[in-house]
């Protein structure tokens, strides 16, 4: 997918399909940053990649966890969320450094918080509320 890539969501469900695409080609190690304000479907998108990638369970929001792991298929998928973290503790840092630096998908909702610590392969993806149910998804970087 190039970086003008973007695509217009009507439904929960359009955003899953949007996510099985968006992991079809992945090899292990790619990062996703999700840009977007609260409800916007970060964690939505993040449902449906982890299905596609084999996650027989539930995804939930990882809000006070920080960070929840699905097995996938192949692959193990990293589910963080930074919403709540302020100023990230060193020790915090080195473990999300190893997290997104395997071979594993990772997904990070808020990833503002982290910038420094992200890949320079992270795709850069801003979701936005257009409606009740719609949204647009739109690879910036
Ligand atoms: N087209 C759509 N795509 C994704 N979600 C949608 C869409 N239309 C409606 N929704 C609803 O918007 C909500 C998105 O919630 P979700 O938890 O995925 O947001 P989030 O961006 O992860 O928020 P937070 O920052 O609080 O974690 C869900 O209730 C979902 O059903
Ligand atoms: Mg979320």
């Amino acid at each position: 997918m190039d970086t003008e890539a973007s695509i217009i969501s009507k439904s929960p469900e359009e955003t899953i399909n949007f996510a099985k695409e968006l992991v079809r080609p992945c090899q292990g190690g790619e990062v996703f940053a999700l840009i977007g304000e609260l409800g916007s479907g970060k964690t939505q998108l993040v449902k449906g990649a982890a299905l596609a990638l084999g996650f027989k369970g539930e995804v939930t929001s990882p809000t006070f966890s920080l960070v929840h792991c699905y097995k996938g298929e192949k692959f193990d998928i990293f589910h963080i969320d930074l919403y709540r973290v302020e100023n990230v503790p060193s020790i915090l840092s080195h473990y999300l450094e190893e997290i997104l630096y395997a071979e594993a998908i990772c997904f990070v909702e808020w990833p503002q918080k982290i910038e420094k610590l992200l890949p320079s392969w992270t795709q850069y993806w801003e979701i936005t509320i257009i409606a009740q149910n719609e949204r647009k998804i739109k690879r910036i970087r």
